[in-house]
């Protein structure tokens, strides 16, 4: 078993061309860097363009394994709200007037966000390009949940079909849910990618050879496509659920988000609810989820949590939310009883 080429094993690039053909993404093999999962991309992504004290934008919330991945190389982070239509990209406009220093990089998922579970609408992906062509902004796109969209008829174009300047970050991990084969891709133009490339070499010489041929294979193997399909209704179905148990157990002073796609569900509860708190309790009536304030660089969301129905089956989210939802209303009677009495 030997090394394999830096960019990654050729066979796997040519079926990554077709994922992306999918996406209305043409590109050649050439353009695309294997890496160990998306989050070595953005690892080197902040390898490459962050310097100590850089200004970068990104969402807010934002995928927490790319907030400490910049941070980690010294980056200021200034954040653009979401809304259910994704980034808002008046605020962000609005968000370059007013920074001394030009930003390095925006990063955004416009796909079935991580944590929000909101995507990004058509014609805001027009506006952000067409803001970012005008002020010179580089863009790092990661579509990690791409194709796990529930209706077809959805369309939203990947911001990389519309600009060819955008960075793009796949990964394995999600449409086939294999995390474990630590498969992700970077598309970049020709000047970054040699640079991602060069950062990749000192950092692990290549993506290990075994699971790039055994994913090539299995690719060779079977079709992709009504895999992902099968996978997608079960996500869609598991969030039917959850949505449903969320109606019936949830209190009537909290709101959530409903995702078009992707594994996530952001739930938004009173203002003194603070969920990092929270989160022993929940843990002691055995269910989990990721407290919101893990997703902002400040000290934003800490009433909101994050909840996922990729894992667990159908009964377990139902009895999951239930026990939640009555760990939510006791600490909104306890904060109401203390209330009355101070
Ligand atoms: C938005 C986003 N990007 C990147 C990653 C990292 O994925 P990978 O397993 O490919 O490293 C994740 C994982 O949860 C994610 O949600």
């Amino acid at each position: 078993l030997q090394y394999c080429a830096s960019e990654g094993h050729l066979g796997l690039r040519k079926h990554i061309i077709e994922f992306l053909k999918a996406e209305n993404i043409a590109v050649h093999d050439d353009d695309i860097l294997i890496t160990v999962g998306a989050q070595q991309a953005l690892d080197l992504i902040g390898k490459i363009f962050i310097d100590k004290n850089d200004t970068i934008l990104t969402e807010s919330p934002s995928y927490v394994g790319a907030l400490n991945a910049f941070l980690g190389y010294g980056a200021k982070i200034e954040t653009v709200p979401l809304d259910n239509n994704g980034l808002q990209v008046n605020k962000l406009k609005e968000k370059l007037k007013t920074l001394k220093k030009k930003p390095k990089f925006l990063y955004s998922v416009p796909n079935f966000h991580n944590p929000a579970g909101v995507t990004m609408s058509k014609k805001r992906r027009h506006d952000l390009i067409e803001l970012a062509e005008k002020e010179d902004l580089l863009i790092i796109e990661d579509n990690a949940y791409s194709m796990l969209g529930f209706n077809p008829d959805d369309k939203f174009p990947a911001l990389r079909s519309l600009s060819e300047d955008v960075i793009y970050l796949g990964t394995f991990s999600k449409i086939f849910f294999a995390p474990g084969a630590r498969l992700g891709w970077v598309v970049a133009p020709k000047a970054v990618l040699e640079k991602l490339l060069l950062a990749k070499q000192a950092a692990d010489l290549c993506t290990g050879t075994l699971s790039q041929v055994i994913t090539e294979e299995y690719l060779n193997l079977k079709p992709w496509r009504p895999r992902v399909k099968q996978m997608t209704k079960i996500y869609e179905n598991k969030k039917d659920v959850m949505l449903g148990a969320l109606e019936k157990y949830f209190p009537k002073d909290t709101s959530w988000t409903k995702p078009k796609g992707g594994f996530y569900i952001w739930v938004k509860l009173p203002y003194f609810v603070d969920t990092t708190q929270m989160l022993a309790e929940a843990i002691n009536e055995k269910v989990a989820f990721v407290p919101g304030n893990n997703f902002y660089p400040d000290d934003d969301g800490k009433n909101f949590i994050r909840l996922s129905y990729c894992l667990p089956e159908a009964k377990e989210i139902e009895q999951g939310i239930k026990r939640l939802g009555q760990v939510v209303k006791s600490r909104i009677e306890l904060y109401r009883s203390f209330k009355k009495y101070r």
